[in-house]
């Protein structure tokens, strides 16, 4: 027994003092110790020179030999691959690197919020050109050179030389959008016209050079005032909820005839008055109003046979609405600290 005691320290040091690296060294290791000619079998035979009494305690002093053995060579194994041999393959035990997560504007959740009520109402979405020539942003919509309402948008124009006829603008509304569909003379027309739009007016924490519209049309034979409304309520519904009151209220659009503007009861302080609704109950939503004649006529609609609805509204002021936002200008300062915060907004 003290001979085989003496002769495992020996084989284990020996093991220990292993110094060998690569496949070939492994190799090597395997077949000097744990080959069927190796030292690990070649000890196991001691066992039946060893007194009965003694077995167990020279078997557990075997197996452990037998174990350390084979460890070594799992070492060596392992080491074979990735060790000096090829420094260049990836080490898997390194933490991975986060991959920061992202997320979506407020404005394009709140554009996408209001697209999709109307999608369900079966109107596709139209985009078209931010720089626009005077006819589609204007005189098309009934706004002919020097007519007032040019006024109520102020507008940025775009200097293209002398060499051009026409004046070329950045739309003041998405309505330019609305012209080019009636222009492609395919009726019925449902479409929504989301897009960013520009007007020359101070910057403050209310009011920003360019914002976002989503604006509406809807053309066919016999459409009327009560199309119009039933489609506003479907959509004030979907997205302020069944308690929220609406009123409209006369007002004056050139494009449309007759026109009004729609507010909903104050969602924040549910129509008793606060700072957002200035105390009055209600918050102005949007414009709208049936497609005046002479807008169908400067895109060859038959106003005695077509009538049609449009209407309008902005994004930022129902986005700041829904997430509390107290400054236009955030919106477009993209500053992370801002933005990370709708990560998990919907
Ligand atoms: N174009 C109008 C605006 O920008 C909104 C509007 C669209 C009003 C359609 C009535 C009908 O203010």
């Amino acid at each position: 027994m003290q001979d085989l005691i003496q002769k495992l320290n020996a084989y284990k040091q020996e093991i220990a003092e292993f110094s060998g690296s690569g496949e070939q060294a492994a190799e090597a290791f395997r077949i000097q110790w744990l080959g069927s000619k190796g030292r690990v079998k070649e000890a196991m035979g001691e066992m039946k020179h060893v007194p009965v009494e003694q077995k167990k305690d020279a078997g557990q002093l075997l197996n452990e030999f037998k174990l350390f053995a084979e460890s070594k060579y799992a070492e060596l194994k392992e080491t074979a691959g990735t060790g000096t041999a090829d420094q260049s393959a990836p080490d898997l035990s390194l933490p991975g690197d986060a991959v920061p997560l992202g997320s979506r504007h407020p404005i394009s959740l709140m554009r996408h919020k209001i697209i999709s009520i109307f999608q369900r109402l079966g109107f596709a979405v139209a985009e078209g050109p931010e720089i626009e020539d005077d006819w589609h942003n204007f005189t098309a919509l009934n706004m002919p050179a020097h007519h007032p309402a040019r006024d109520m948008q102020d507008t940025f124009y775009v200097d293209a030389g002398e060499n051009t006829a026409v004046d070329w603008l950045l739309r003041t509304h998405t309505s330019n959008t609305q012209i080019r569909e009636m222009e492609k003379g395919k009726l019925p027309i449902r479409v929504i016209c989301p897009g960013r739009v520009y007007r020359n007016e101070t910057i403050s924490a209310r009011s920003h050079c360019f914002f976002h519209q989503v604006e509406g049309l809807y053309i066919d034979e016999n459409v009327s005032f009560a199309d119009l409304k039933q489609t506003l309520y479907f959509f004030v519904r979907e997205m302020y909820g069944k308690d929220v009151r609406v009123r409209f209220r006369p007002s004056y659009f050139p494009f449309t005839e007759p026109s009004a503007e729609m507010d909903v009861s104050c969602f924040i302080c549910g129509g008793k008055g606060c700072n957002i609704c200035k105390k009055t109950g209600w918050v102005e939503i949007l414009g709208c109003g049936m497609v005046h004649p002479n807008v169908l006529r400067n895109c060859n609609i038959d106003p005695e046979k077509y009538t049609g609805f449009a209407f309008g509204m902005g994004v930022e002021r129902p986005a700041m609405l829904k997430y509390g936002i107290n400054d236009i200008r955030l919106f477009s300062e993209n500053d992370v600290r801002f933005l990370k915060q709708f990560t998990a907004a919907t």
